[in-house]
Parts: structure tokens; sequence; C-alpha cells
């Protein structure tokens, strides 16, 4: 068999164990050929491949962050418009499988050509969690662990000055990275996408902690939290590739109305692609490495239209239209379990 494999969207620690995994065991399980597709959709817009081989080079690459086959983002309706084109290069490229491995963008894009008949494995990947019907996406684990050693930092620096601390850590659409972190670092409080924050409210928890003789305030606010509207405007940033708003800079701009309305001192710290960025932790080299084995397996047994997906410790196989009908948000429950450790 010839699998054809891409790394779509943005990058991710643990894209690399992937395509090892899905090289390694298409190569000596079946005997089958990889071909990598360069750069994401783009790659099977405009016909650029390179051949992997586990001997040449694929085998070290598991520890490497980023991705050796590039990546990049595109917009869904190129991505729509292109499906003949890319249906093309598959098969000029005698492309028995596609196993694109993706976020939301690229496992939709999967969806789409599952459904005109052209047969695909997903595998999820995001820093950000979001992807339902999985219990977790390899990448998520090395940014929390970046973003846990940061808070970590700040809370020293912050009681010595007796300041607040804003935490800007990525998650446009969903707070888990914001969630875990702010558990697992300590935060004072946690700000997500699914819960608009009224700034009044957070003076008060900043206020009434200072009044206690507590020595700091930690905050982490996920990159897409957004304020009540009542209660603050934020200053817009653009739209991302689904035409979504951005809005720039959430926790300086926060920062700057709890100087405003409360006079303390307050820094704030935007992690940016750090948490993207490096080696990825040993558990997500794990999960992205079961998580190729599986995509290769099902290729092979024709378990097409499907994504591999976390269910509890288990690996297993679940529709990719279930996959992308919704992003896998913070439900209310989760948030309030961490309430408890806010003020
Ligand atoms: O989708 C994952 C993500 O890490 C988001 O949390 C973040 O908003 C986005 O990628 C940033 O992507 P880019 O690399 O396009 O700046």
């Amino acid at each position: 068999m010839r699998i054809g494999v891409l790394t779509g969207g943005g990058d991710c620690p643990g894209l690399n164990a992937v395509i090892r995994a899905v090289v390694r065991t298409s190569e000596v399980r079946y005997g089958s050929t990889v071909v990598g597709f360069r750069d994401g959709w783009r790659g099977l817009l405009e016909d650029r491949k390179q051949r992997l081989r586990f001997d040449e080079r694929v085998d070290q690459i598991l520890d490497r962050g980023g991705t050796i086959l590039g990546t990049a983002r595109v917009n869904p309706t190129i991505l729509r418009e292109g499906l003949d084109t890319i249906k093309q290069t598959l098969d000029d490229n005698g492309i028995d499988v596609l196993i694109p491995i993706g976020g939301e963008g690229t496992l939709t894009a999967a969806h789409w050509l599952a459904e005109s008949g052209v047969p695909g494995v997903g595998v999820p990947k995001t820093i950000d969690n979001d992807i339902a019907c999985t219990d977790y996406t390899f990448g998520f684990n090395t940014a929390l662990a970046i973003a846990t050693e940061a808070i970590d930092r700040l809370h020293t620096t912050a009681e010595s000055h007796q300041r607040v601390m804003l935490v800007e850590v990525m998650g446009r659409h969903a707070g888990w990275i914001a969630l875990h972190a702010g558990l697992a670092g300590g935060a004072h409080l946690t700000i997500i996408p699914e819960q608009p924050f009224d700034v009044d409210e957070v003076c008060r928890m900043v206020k009434s902690r200072f009044q206690r003789g507590d020595s700091h305030f930690i905050c982490v606010v996920a990159e897409g939290a957004a304020p009540m509207p009542e209660s603050m405007t934020l200053r817009e940033g653009g739209f991302d590739e689904f035409g979504h708003k951005r809005f720039t800079g959430v926790a300086q701009q926060l920062g700057a109305e709890i100087e405003k309305r409360i006079g303390k001192d307050v820094r704030t710290t935007v992690l940016g692609h750090v948490q993207r960025g490096g080696t990825p932790t040993a558990y997500d080299r794990v999960l992205a490495t079961r998580f190729g084995i599986h995509a290769a397996d099902a290729a092979h047994a024709g378990e097409h239209g499907k994504m591999v997906a976390l269910d509890g410790t288990d690996v297993t196989l679940v529709a990719l239209a279930d996959a992308v009908d919704h992003l896998k948000t913070v439900p209310q429950d989760r948030y309030d379990e961490a309430a408890a450790f806010f003020g």
C-alpha cells in the first residue's frame, strides 16, 4: 500500500513522533510505502512531497519539536474549493490512504475528503486539547508543563514585589491549558473563554486577597477569554483563518484595567509560542506514538473516515464526522472545581 501523511494547522510537540510511528508501522508491519506531503494541505494542492523512510532520518525525530514535513494554516474555503486538486494529487501519487495529522481545520478537510470517497484516517493534534471525542490530544501535556513552570517562577517574583501577575496562555476557543496550568501552578484565579469575566469581580478578588495580608495574586488568562460586554471593551485584533474575531492581548488589557480601577501594581507575561516549541514531554511522545501506530493499523485495516482517539487509557477509533461536529470546551463543573482555589 502507499500511505500519504501530512501535518496541518499550527505545529505541536509530538507531530514528529506520530510521523515516525506511522512510517515504522507501515513499513515493518505491512511492507507499505509512506509519502509525506509538505506544508499541510498546501503540499497536496501543489503536489509537493517527499518519500519517508524509517532508516533515513525518520528514526531520529521522536524527541524533536515541530514537524519535519512543515505545516501551514489554510483557509477552509480554499480547501473546499481545492478538494478536486487534492484528489488528483493523491491519484497521481498512487496514494491508497491519507493520514492527515491536525486540529479542527485539518480534520474537517479530512472529513470532507472521506465523504467524497477518499480513504483517510485522522490523527488529532493541538496543544489546546479542544478536539471532540478524544480525552487528550498530544502537545497539550507539553504546553501545560511549560505554562506550569512559568507560573511557578512568577510566584516568587510576584511575592517579592507584592504584585498582581497575569499570565496569558494559549487557548483560542477552549480554556484547557489555562484551567490545568492554573491548578498545577496554584493560581489565585483562572479566566477561560467559556466563562466571560467581570472586571469588577476580578478587582474585588485581588483587593480582598491583599487585604487579608497575602503577598501576591497570580491570575492565568486564556488568550481567547472575553469580558462580559458591560464590564469592559476589548480591542479586536483581526480574524483567524476560520473568520473568528481575534482579540489582541486580553491579559495586557485586563492588567491595565486592574491598575486603573484599584491602583495595584500589575505585570503581564504572555507565554505565546514558547508553549508550542521544543521537545515533547514523555507523555506526549507516548501518546503521539500510540496514535501513529493505531492510525497506520486503521489505514491498513480499511477503517476509513475515522480518527484515532484516546478513551481513558485506550486508543480507539471514532467517526471523523463526530470529531469535527463541535469543539471540546471546558464544562461548567470542571471550572467550578477549580474555583475552589480562586480568591
Ligand atoms: O490552535 C492552537 C493555537 O496554539 C492557539 O491556541 C493559538 O491561538 C494559535 O494556535 C496560534 O497560532 P499561530 O501559530 O497561527 O499564531
